[in-house]
């Protein structure tokens, strides 16, 4: 435990940067003010919402395909030399301890089994979804990947050890999970500014605010938008819950990604733009059935695994 958070605090000394909340971008144009009816009416208005890539939706076509075999998925993977490059990279990582070289696409889907190698390549192309923006940005995106790989690493370690099944799929969950936060800071910098604004003044998290100034956070509206794609509904699940109590307790992929969340704030993998760390939920952590110390055991390997994925992943 010990040398896990020593290194947080070393982090801390020697790129104090890192920890400092973004700059407030001038000039922006304030927010209109005016709630919507709800997160569809929301994303109605002139939103920035990421267009699926082609290879997302062949790969959705292939994972929901019953009849689809382990081929169909190499082949996909296949056609996109980025994505071929980052799964060979993952399944050559300490994430998975193969013996041998992962050399191909075909032999990565044969180690890993269909439905792990289509939930990595489908969390591997989620994160190309979160592009830089051109324009005035309150949110800092490179903070913005490296939380949402720490979180898909940590709900993917920590379902792997409660023993969850296709633990890729927390992979998957974490990584989306803020999509809406994603969707609401890039499409008005103005409204970002208030939500800011507005949890600092009253020392409140971040969706609290976002329930107050729109009616939903950012988790229902990234629920909103997964469910939109067509992703599968454990997806829109992790989303929806992760902030939300009663179903991080009712659901696993809810309460896994709930519980990585604060863990990947807690470890200095936060987005930069609250104070405000939030809480766990304690019957969250007893549902999932591993112990806090359990958990700190594994710290020092997970922080290494973030760091070797996001090295991995980044889309530079
Ligand atoms: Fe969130």
């Amino acid at each position: 435990m010990k040398e896990s958070f020593k290194r947080v605090y070393k982090k801390m000394i020697l790129e104090p940067d890192e920890f400092q909340p973004r700059p407030r971008p001038a000039g922006v144009e304030p927010w209109h003010g005016q709630k919507p009816d709800g997160p569809r009416d929301f994303l109605k208005s002139k939103v920035v919402l990421p267009s699926l890539p082609q290879v997302l939706l062949e790969i959705q076509k292939v994972i929901n395909d019953p009849d689809s075999s382990a081929d169909d998925l190499a082949k996909v993977i296949s056609k996109d030399p980025k994505l071929v490059a980052a799964i060979l990279r993952l399944a050559n990582s300490a994430m998975f301890s193969f013996r041998t070289e992962v050399d191909t696409p075909s032999r990565a889907v044969a180690l890993l089994g269909f439905k792990q190698a289509g939930s990595l390549a489908l969390g591997t192309v989620s994160l190309s979804l979160f592009k830089r923006s051109k324009s005035v940005s309150v949110l800092h995106v490179e903070r913005f990947w490296k939380h949402s790989i720490a979180c898909g690493v940590i709900a993917q370690e920590i379902a792997r050890v409660a023993g969850l099944g296709d633990p890729e799929r927390f992979f998957v969950g974490g990584m989306l999970h803020d999509i809406g936060l994603y969707v609401i800071f890039e499409s008005s910098a103005g409204l970002a500014l208030e939500l800011l604004d507005m949890a600092k003044n009253k020392g409140d998290s971040l969706y609290s605010a976002e329930q107050e100034l729109l009616g939903f956070d950012h988790a229902i509206l990234g629920g909103v938008i997964i469910k939109d794609w067509n992703f599968p509904k454990q997806l829109v699940i992790a989303t929806a819950g992760h902030h939300n109590p009663e179903k991080a307790i009712k659901d696993p992929d809810a309460g896994v990604v709930h519980i990585a969340d604060f863990m990947a704030r807690a470890l200095g993998y936060d987005l930069g733009v609250s104070s405000v760390l939030g809480f766990i939920s304690p019957e969250a952590w007893e549902q999932i059935g591993i112990t806090g110390e359990q958990f700190i055991e594994m710290l020092p390997e997970i922080q290494d695994l973030i760091e070797e994925i996001f090295k991995i992943l980044n889309p530079q």
